[in-house]
């Protein structure tokens, strides 16, 4: 018998289309920006420019609208971490992915309209979406308007150091993103997840 629960509502499904879609351009272009070299060019670095410039700005939109929907359609009590007991939850599911599930162990936190997000889970999406990305796109915001960055921050140069936030942000992301590849991949067949986050259902069978 399979059992299916509704988890993810349209618009988050298409601010999630979207936003990899924007990410995956992001790190592309700026990679090729951070190591550009004439002689061997992996892509033209102005165009790379203007393809990171716009693709920045289209991340920005789409993310209000991630905060839009949240609020609109309730998918934000997913993202309120309860702090007590968070750590040894934390731990739990470590555990779970590190031996319990090679042993063909029960889930310690079975998915349910409640509770969408194991606690590993809820914590790198936190992360993701509320530090990183946020920090992402204020130092992207400024480095678009250098002019308007203080000269000196914490006695190096303004720039640099905003810089230096954009790419270490830049970095997290894009390790989250192949972490959060391999484990969208570990559901009850490798394409599953893939399939809920195009039609909104988790399956399970019992
Ligand atoms: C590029 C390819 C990507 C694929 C194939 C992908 C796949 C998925 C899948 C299958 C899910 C549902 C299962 C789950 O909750 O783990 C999901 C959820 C999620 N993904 Fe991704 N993802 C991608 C990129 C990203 C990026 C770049 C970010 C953020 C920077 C991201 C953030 C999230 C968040 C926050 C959720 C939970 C959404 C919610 O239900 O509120 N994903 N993703």
């Amino acid at each position: 018998m399979s059992n299916r629960i509704y988890l993810y509502p349209l618009v988050i499904r298409i601010w999630h289309f979207l936003n990899a879609l924007a990410i995956v351009l992001l790190i592309f272009t700026g990679l090729s920006i951070q190591y550009s070299n004439p002689e061997y060019p992996f892509m033209r670095f102005d165009l790379a420019i203007i393809i990171h410039n716009y693709a920045g700005v289209f991340l920005v939109v789409n993310y209000l609208l991630f905060l839009g929907a949240n609020i609109a359609t309730g998918n934000r009590k997913h993202y309120k971490i309860i702090v007590k007991g968070f750590i040894s939850r934390l731990f739990v599911q470590a555990r779970f992915y590190s031996f319990g599930i090679f042993k063909g162990e029960k889930p310690p936190f079975p998915i349910s309209q409640q509770n969408k997000f194991n606690p590993l889970q809820q914590l790198s999406y936190v992360a993701i979406m509320f530090v990183f990305l946020p920090l992402m796109i204020i130092t992207g915001i400024a480095l678009l308007y250098p002019e308007l960055i203080p000269a000196k921050i914490f006695g190096i140069g303004g720039v640099l150091f905003t810089d230096l936030i954009h790419i270490v942000s830049g970095f997290f992301i894009s390790i989250f993103l192949l972490i959060h590849l391999y484990f969208v991949t570990i559901g009850k067949t490798p394409l599953k997840n893939f399939k809920s986050i195009i039609n909104g259902y988790h399956e399970e069978n019992h």
